[in-house]
């Protein structure tokens, strides 16, 4: 049979990586009245359930370099990064650098509203190149950040 008539289309997945920096992997039990009581993991599985046509790359780290390192590894071929560096944020020049490295737009998100509490954490050294910044919706945040990336 000639097929050389049909014409095949791949559509590739859209590749997103959540990643979360220190303390991040305690969600659900960590400070309810600040983080709230779901952990990443179940929130996460409602995100994929949401979103069937993205492929999401989740990754957690309390180590420094373990999260730059990610970063360098997808930051040259993934459509886009959702980064909560957690006190990171506040403290990582490296992580600054290595969002600065990077081709793939990077979304900073904030679980709380990092200006409603200590000043220490008002400074960010992801911000200044950073694609955009989501601070203070909760979980919900990471989601803003998905959406942000679909609608661009
Ligand atoms: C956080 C805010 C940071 O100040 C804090 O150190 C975190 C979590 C947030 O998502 O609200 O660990 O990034």
């Amino acid at each position: 049979m000639d097929i050389s008539c049909l014409k095949f289309y791949f559509f590739a997945l859209m590749e997103l990586l959540i990643l979360n920096g220190p303390n991040l992997n305690l969600l659900g039990r960590r400070e309810p009245e600040t983080y709230g009581n779901t952990s990443f993991d179940d929130y996460l599985e409602s995100l994929k359930k949401k979103y069937g046509n993205i492929d999401f790359t989740y990754y957690q780290s309390n180590i420094e370099g373990e999260i730059i390192d990610k970063l360098h590894e997808v930051g040259f071929s993934y459509d886009g990064i959702i980064l909560n560096a957690g006190a990171y944020t506040h403290t990582s020049i490296g992580i600054g650098d290595a969002v600065k490295a990077i081709e793939t737009p990077t979304i900073e998100v904030h679980i709380s509203n990092v200006y409603n509490r200590e000043e220490y954490r008002h400074h960010s050294y992801v911000s200044k190149n950073a694609a955009g910044i989501i601070v203070g919706f909760g979980l919900k945040g990471y989601e803003l950040a998905v959406q942000s990336f679909l609608k661009s």
